[in-house]
């Protein structure tokens, strides 16, 4: 038997820890919790995907690129979650509606979150549910975000195994689905009340200016986090909660210590908590966040929003004039579903360079046809104020005019991302998703711009 080189198990082994540190870091990945193992099996796949034999090589290509990291974590997350998973969070979820949203809020929009939402199943159901329990569909919205784009592709597409049915009662599927063979294509009417958002709760900019929501589902996520992504995800969920609204946890998560005026509602096996009026205001009691000041700033900035909740007062203080930036050419169709970027944004630039980043100068730039320039100096700008709507639709114009319609395009994604009410980015957005064919992507932009101008 050949003897074993302790020094190169003990380097692969380091290795190992290093990716593992690198999956907590990016997404908060627990590895105590999903086991060094299934990491492991994860690594080895990606591996052998790579044509690579070693570790160490694998690790280099994973702290490089970032479409490698992105594949790895593809292969590590578990998406595991069906139709009515659990049932009484949806049960609990149509009385709270019926008894006391729709009384208190006739003719209001329900603006609900579902993070993570997998591929699909938990936001679908909840739009089942609300239907069910008597709410006119113009009258709630469903946001559902997951970091795997593989799992918001399949979310889109809409159609389901028989393992996505795993509750006893499977009425709602003879209503809400048309079944093709093994496979349930489920009814347009409940797949456009859903919006698909890709992105990671751990990254600082994820649904930074959304608007507080009345119900988060949060399920069974946590439970893969270490306590640093615990809590920052806590914060996270504090943030985006309107107050009296109401959070649901996974049943494995409901011993999770949560802000003071969080109070566990009164129904069995819902796991769900009531955010209370806090004598403290939005002050939350959780510790240990290493970017508790950025996010404190964030809080606040989500708290101006909800105060400014109102389209018209913020469209006619927003940058509407007509430019003179000339209209693009023909845009090449791309088929892939639409996903929200996780904004990557530019590295800061020195003082100097922002001494000349005016946003006034790159739109004179742009309207007198000098596109490179205004370019530059959105993206200078930009490098300094990460979180300006009105510069990504500047430069989103910018590259509209040079023909590259991609970038423009992401470009008014991180507008709306940043500011989900900015009336030219979605304009912009849904024109150019409609050019490119991208017709049920458009229609949502459509409809949330009608909401806005309700
Ligand atoms: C077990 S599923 C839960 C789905 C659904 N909430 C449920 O309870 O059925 C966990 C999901 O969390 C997603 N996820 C893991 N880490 C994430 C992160 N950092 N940001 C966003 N989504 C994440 C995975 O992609 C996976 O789809």
């Amino acid at each position: 038997m050949p003897a074993l080189n302790f020094e190169l198990v003990d380097e692969n082994v380091m290795t190992q820890t290093a990716i593992e540190a690198l999956l907590r870091q990016k997404i908060g990945l627990d590895a105590i919790t999903i086991g060094s193992n299934t990491i492991a099996r994860a690594v080895n796949r990606r591996m052998t995907d790579c044509g690579l034999t070693d570790i160490n090589i694998y690790l280099a290509k994973l702290q490089a690129s970032p479409q490698e990291l992105e594949e790895l974590i593809e292969t590590v997350v578990i998406p595991e979650t069906w139709f009515f998973r659990d049932r009484e969070p949806f049960v609990f979820l149509s009385r709270y509606v019926q008894s006391e949203w729709l009384p208190k809020n006739a003719g209001k929009t329900l603006r609900v979150l579902s993070l993570p939402c997998s591929t699909g199943e938990e936001p679908y159901s909840i739009a089942i549910a609300l239907q069910e329990a008597g709410l006119n569909p113009i009258n709630f919205w469903i946001d559902a975000a997951d970091i795997s784009k593989v799992a918001i592709k399949k979310a889109l597409r809409g159609v389901y195994g028989k393992n996505s049915f795993r509750d006893k009662n499977l009425d709602f599927r003879d209503r809400y689905f048309t079944s093709t063979g093994d496979l349930y294509q489920l009814n347009e009417s409940v797949r456009r009340k859903v919006n698909f958002i890709q992105g990671n709760i751990l990254d600082r900019y994820f649904l930074v200016s959304q608007h507080p929501y009345d119900v988060i589902f949060c399920r069974n996520v946590l439970i893969y986090f270490d306590e640093a992504g615990r809590q920052q995800t806590i914060q996270l969920l504090n943030r985006l909660l309107k107050k009296q609204g109401i959070l649901f946890l996974g049943h494995s998560e409901s011993g999770q210590k949560l802000p003071s005026q969080f109070d566990s509602v009164r129904h069995s096996l819902a796991f769900a908590y009531r955010k209370t009026e806090s004598l403290e205001g939005e002050k939350v009691e959780v510790k240990k966040n290493p970017n508790k000041g950025i996010f404190s700033a964030f809080a606040r900035e989500s708290k101006i929003a909800e105060n400014n909740d109102n389209f018209r007062s913020y469209k006619s203080s927003t940058t509407n004039k007509k430019s003179a930036i000339p209209n693009p050419q023909s845009l090449s169709c791309d088929e892939t579903p639409q996903l929200l970027p996780t904004p990557s944004l530019p590295s800061p630039v020195s003082n100097t360079q922002s001494a000349t980043a005016d946003l006034a100068t790159a739109r004179r730039l742009a309207d007198r046809g000098q596109l490179q320039e205004a370019a530059k100096l959105c993206e200078t700008y930009l490098s300094q104020n990460r979180t300006n709507a009105d510069a990504y639709v500047l430069l989103g114009q910018v590259y509209q005019a040079k023909g590259d319609r991609l970038q423009a395009e992401q470009c008014f994604q991180k507008a709306t991302y940043l500011k989900p009410n900015h009336y030219e980015g979605l304009i912009h957005l849904a024109l150019l998703k409609e050019e490119r064919g991208d017709i049920a992507g458009a229609t949502i932009i459509r409809q949330r711009i009608q909401r806005m101008e309700k």
